[in-house]
C-alpha cells in the first residue's frame, strides 16, 4: 500500500509487513468477476439517475468489461500493493480510461460493495452445489433402484437390530441431500438481497436509484437499513450451518463406506478407481476418499464456528473483521463442492455391494427376533409377554449354538402353543423386511413408492 491510496490525510506509506497483513488480495481476487458485475451495474446506476453523464457511464463499463477480458486471459495480475480487488480494479480502470475511472466509486463505498460482490459469488455458488446434490440424489437413486430386494443388516447402537433393503439404506441419504437441497434453496432468498447503495454505513448524498441497481444484478429485494446492509453476514452464516449439514451427511455415509469396505463387515468391495494402496503393506486398499470426506467436514464444520464468533461482538457498522468472512466462505465453498463430487464418483463407480455377503449376514443372527415377538402379539398374546419369552428363546439359542431359524415345531410349541408351522416363513429374512409395510417403513411395496416418489421429485425440479 502506498501513501497514495488513501486521501492526503495520509503522508507516508504503510509498513511493508503491515501492508502485506492489512491485505486481502491474494484471496479475494475470487471475487473479480463479480466485483466486475457489481460495478457496471453501479456505474449503469450512476449514469442512469444523472450522477454521471451517459458517456461517462458507457466508459466505465466498458473499461471494466476489458479488465475482465484481461483477467479471463491471464493478464489481469494485480500485487499486493492494490491491497484488496476493489482497489486493484479501480486502479487499473483509471489505467484504462483515464480520470473518468475516478468517478466509480461515487456515492459507494467498499463497504457496500464487498457485501455485494459476496452475495453475488455466493448466489452461483449456491446453485452450483444444488445442481451437485441433485447429480448426488440420481447415482444414490440409481444404486437404490439395483438393490431393492438387496438385505443389509440395519443397527441400532452398531448392534444388529433388523434387516432392511438396501435401498431403503440408500433412500435415507437421497432424503437427507434432499432437506439440504431445500435448504439451500430457502438460503438463497436471504443471500439474493442488495445491500450495494448502503453506502460505507449511512447511505449517500447522491440521489442513487438502489432498486436499479438491485435489478441489474437480479437481487430479489435491497437491504431496508443501510447499517444493517453494510454490517449483515447472516447470509454467510446461514451458508455455513447448510454447508455444515451437507458434510455431516456426507460424513455418516463415509463413515459407513468405511466400516463396510473393512474385512469385518465386508459389505463392498472398492473398485481401483477409487481407492488406494499402502506404500508398505501390498495387501491394502484403503478407503481414502469416504476418509477425506469425513476429514474434510471438519473445515467446514470450523468455518461455521470462525463466523459465528467472529461475528458476535461486532459493533455496527463495518468492522475490518469481517475481511476475515471470506477464506472461510470460500473454502468452505471449494470442500463441499469437491466433496459433493467425489462422493458421486465413489457411488457412481467406486462401491462394488457383495450381495452373497449381505445375504449370509442377515440371515446368521437374531435380527428376527422382533418377528417372532410381533408373530405372537398378532395372534393376542400382550407385546409385552411375547417380547419376554422371546427374549428367553434367544439366550436359550445362543447357549446352544443355534438361531431362531434351527428350533423344531416341537420346540416352538413347547414354548408356546400359537407357534404354528407358518413360524419358519414370518423369520425368514426376506419376509422380516416385506412385513414391514407401515409408511416409510423398509417393507418391498414401500420401498417401490419410495423410489417412485424420489424418481419423479428428482424430475420435476
Ligand atoms: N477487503 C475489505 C473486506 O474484505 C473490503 C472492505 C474494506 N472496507 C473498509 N472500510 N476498510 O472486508
Amino acid at each position: 500500500n502506498t501513501a497514495s491510496t488513501w486521501s492526503q490525510r495520509f503522508e507516508s506509506a504503510l509498513h511493508p509487513a503491515i501492508a502485506r497483513f492489512n491485505a486481502s488480495i491474494h484471496f479475494d481476487m475470487e471475487l473479480i468477476e463479480y466485483d466486475l458485475t457489481g460495478s457496471q451495474a453501479h456505474a449503469q446506476m450512476l449514469a442512469h439517475t444523472g450522477i454521471i453523464t451517459p458517456d461517462e457511464g458507457a466508459q466505465l463499463v466498458a473499461g471494466l468489461e476489458q479488465i475482465r477480458q484481461e483477467y479471463r486471459q491471464g493478464e489481469f495480475q494485480p500485487g499486493i500493493d492494490a491491497e484488496d480487488v476493489h482497489f486493484a480494479v479501480e486502479r487499473r480502470l483509471t489505467e484504462l480510461v483515464g480520470s473518468v475511472g475516478k468517478k466509480l466509486h461515487t456515492a459507494r463505498s467498499r463497504n457496500d460493495q464487498v457485501g455485494t460482490d459476496t452475495r453475488l459469488y455466493l448466489r452461483e455458488q449456491i446453485t452450483q452445489i444444488r445442481h451437485q446434490l441433485r447429480a448426488f440424489q440420481g447415482i444414490l437413486l440409481t444404486l437404490a433402484e439395483q438393490h431393492v430386494e438387496t438385505l443389509i443388516p440395519g443397527y441400532t447402537h452398531l448392534q444388529r437390530a433388523q434387516p432392511v433393503s438396501l435401498a431403503h439404506h440408500l433412500l435415507a441419504y437421497l432424503q437427507m441431500a434432499q432437506r439440504d437441497w431445500e435448504r439451500l434453496g430457502e438460503i438463497y432468498q436471504r443471500v439474493n438481497v442488495s445491500p450495494l447503495g448502503c453506502g460505507a454505513l449511512a447511505g449517500t448524498t447522491f440521489p442513487i436509484d438502489r432498486h436499479y441497481t438491485a435489478q441489474l444484478l437480479g437481487f430479489g429485494g435491497v437491504y431496508a437499513n443501510s447499517l444493517d446492509g453494510v454490517s449483515d453476514r447472516d447470509f454467510a452464516i446461514e451458508f455455513l450451518g447448510a454447508a455444515s449439514l451437507i458434510m455431516v451427511h456426507l460424513s455418516r455415509l463415509s463413515e459407513e463406506v468405511i466400516l463396510w469396505a473393512s474385512q469385518e463387515f465386508g459389505f463392498v468391495t472398492l473398485t481401483d478407481s477409487c481407492a488406494t494402496g499402502s506404500s508398505i503393506m501390498p495387501q491394502k486398499k484403503n478407503p481414502d476418499v469416504p476418509e477425506l470426506v469425513r476429514g474434510k467436514t471438519g473445515r467446514v464444520l470450523g468455518h461455521l464456528q470462525a463466523l459465528l464468533v467472529l461475528m458476535k461482538g461486532l459493533p455496527l457498522a463495518y468492522n475490518k473483521d469481517l475481511q476475515e468472512d471470506k477464506e472461510a466462505i470460500f473454502d468452505a465453498v471449494k470442500t463441499v463442492q469437491s466433496c459433493l463430487e467425489a462422493m458421486t464418483i465413489l457411488l457412481r463407480e467406486g462401491l462394488v455391494f457383495r450381495t452373497e455377503r449381505l445375504a449370509e449376514a442377515v440371515a446368521e443372527d437374531f435380527s428376527n427376533a422382533t418377528d417372532v415377538a410381533d408373530y405372537l402379539a398378532a395372534k393376542g398374546v400382550p407385546f409385552r409377554e411375547a417380547y419376554n419369552l422371546v427374549g428367553k428363546v434367544v439366550r436359550t439359542c445362543l447357549v446352544a449354538g443355534k438361531l431362531l431359524k434351527d428350533l423344531s415345531l416341537e420346540e416352538w410349541q413347547a414354548l408356546h402353543p400359537d407357534f404354528a408351522a407358518d413360524i419358519y416363513q414370518a423369520i425368514e429374512p426376506r419376509q422380516v423386511v416385506a412385513a414391514r409395510n407401515s409408511y416409510g417403513g423398509t417393507g418391498f411395496a414401500q420401498v417401490r413408492q419410495a423410489l417412485q416418489a424420489a424418481r419423479s421429485q428428482l424430475s420435476i425440479d
